[in-house]
């Protein structure tokens, strides 16, 4: 028999990291309504960057930190700054999704203390960056993707490296850590296109370790 290769359930992305497909489908009625939850006490918003400019892509958090970004630069917050109360907490269905996928992954033990949701609709990007902002780099990233397909750009340690393109659909989780924690990624202009669960868009939810 020929294996159908694009049907593989794990893709090796770099050394530490694998892009698990379809890992999140099983959750993704919970998932969402545990979106619409935290959106609702923390709302999406466009973030400026120290640079002055302002991210496509909007944002918001649950858990005990959050990641901003405002002309003073990158950081971890205990608090949402456009309400100035505690980041709403992390959903149960959110926190076991991301300890199951770093387990799958080769990562076992994680326990995540921040969730970044990102909202692209089409036209938006996110341009190659690195997460750098945590504390413990021993500890993996663990990327959930929802809703519209995007085109994933996975390069090296330093930016001029070559990327390669990953095809992100609904359901996927990519994991990275070890040799790749800080390789630097980013997403593609998002196409448009309306899907049946989330519409014209795509959430991304970025689960990370960000205190010791
Ligand atoms: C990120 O790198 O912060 C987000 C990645 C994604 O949206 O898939
Ligand atoms: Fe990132």
């Amino acid at each position: 028999m020929i294996p159908d290769l694009f049907a593989e359930p794990r893709a090796a992305m770099a050394p530490g990291a694998v892009l698990l497909r379809g890992f999140a489908l099983p959750r993704e009625t919970a998932l969402r309504a545990a979106i619409d939850t935290v959106t609702a006490e923390a709302p999406f918003r466009h973030m400026t960057t120290p640079g002055g400019f302002t991210m496509s892509v909007a944002m918001t958090t649950c858990g005990e930190v959050g990641w901003v970004t405002d002309r003073k630069g990158y950081r971890y917050s205990p608090v949402d700054p456009l309400s100035g109360k505690p980041w709403p907490a992390m959903p149960a269905p959110f926190r076991a999704l991301a300890t199951e996928a770093a387990a799958a992954a080769g990562y076992p033990g994680f326990h995540p203390d921040s969730c970044l949701i990102n909202r692209y609709t089409p036209g938006t990007r996110l341009s190659l960056h690195q997460d750098q902002d945590e504390k413990d780099f021993s500890q993996p990233i663990v990327s959930v993707s929802l809703g519209l397909p995007a085109t994933f750009q996975f390069g090296g340690p330093r930016r001029t490296d070559p990327t390669v393109k990953f095809p992100l659909s609904h359901g996927d989780v990519a994991v990275w850590g070890g040799p790749s924690r800080l390789f630097f990624h980013g997403v593609a202009t998002l196409k448009d296109g309306a899907h049946p669960l989330l519409g014209r868009k795509r959430i991304n939810l970025t689960f990370r370790r960000a205190l010791e």
